[in-house]
C-alpha cells in the first residue's frame, strides 16, 4: 500500500473537514495515479468527498460503526479487513486519508506520494512529518510549479526504508 497526500509546509492536510489548498494539477495527478486501483479512506474523508465514491476505483471506507453504509463503497472495520478486500480486487492500493488513517497506517506503507505546498495555512489535521522520520527518505522531487492562486508546489516521492 502507498500513501498519497497533499500537504502544506508544516504537513497540514485539512481544516474543518476540508482540504487546505485547491490545486488542479494535484487533483489530476491524484486521479491518474489512483485510477483502476483500490483507495482506502476513513469514514470522515469519505463523507467529505464532494461527488461521493471515486469513480473507476474500488472505494474501501474504514469505520468502527456497525451502522455505516453507503452506495458504491465497501465498508471495512479494520485495516486488515480493508487490505484483504483490496487484495481480492488486485491492483495497486492507496491510503488516501485522512489524518487519523495516515497517522495509524503510514508505517505499513511502502511509498508516500506527497504534494508539497510551500505555504503555511491554519490546519486541524496533519500528516506525519516524514522529513523528521529516519525510516523515510525523500527519493524524488519534481520541479516547482504554481497553483492558480500562486502557491509554489512540487511533487515528492518518499520511500519507507
Ligand atoms: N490533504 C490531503 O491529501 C487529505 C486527504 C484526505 C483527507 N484530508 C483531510 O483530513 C481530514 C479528515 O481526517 P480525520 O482524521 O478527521 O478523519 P479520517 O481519517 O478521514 O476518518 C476518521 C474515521 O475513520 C474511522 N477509523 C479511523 N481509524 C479506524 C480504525 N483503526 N478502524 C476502523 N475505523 C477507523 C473512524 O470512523 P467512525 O467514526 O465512523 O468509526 C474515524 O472517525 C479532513 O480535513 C480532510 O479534508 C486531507
Amino acid at each position: 500500500m502507498d500513501a498519497i497526500v497533499s500537504v502544506t509546509a508544516d504537513w497540514g492536510i485539512g481544516r474543518d473537514g476540508s482540504l487546505l489548498v485547491r490545486n488542479r494539477a494535484d487533483m489530476k495527478r491524484f486521479k491518474e495515479l489512483t485510477m483502476g486501483g483500490n483507495v482506502i479512506m476513513g469514514r470522515k474523508t469519505f463523507e467529505s468527498l464532494p461527488g461521493g465514491p471515486l469513480t473507476g476505483r474500488k472505494n474501501i471506507v474504514l469505520t468502527r460503526s456497525r451502522d455505516f453504509a453507503a452506495e458504491g463503497v465497501e465498508v471495512a472495520r479494520s485495516i486488515d479487513e480493508a487490505l484483504e478486500m483490496a487484495d481480492a480486487h488486485g491492483g495497486r492500493t492507496w491510503l488516501i486519508g485522512g489524518a487519523s488513517l495516515y497517522g495509524q497506517f503510514i508505517d505499513i506503507c511502502d511509498e508516500a506520494y506527497v504534494t508539497y505546498h510551500d505555504c503555511v495555512l491554519e490546519a486541524d489535521a496533519y500528516f506525519p512529518n516524514l522529513d523528521e522520520d529516519e525510516r523515510w527518505t525523500c527519493a524524488e522531487v519534481s520541479e516547482t510549479d504554481f497553483t492558480a492562486s500562486g502557491i509554489p508546489f512540487h511533487f515528492a516521492l518518499y520511500r519507507h526504508l
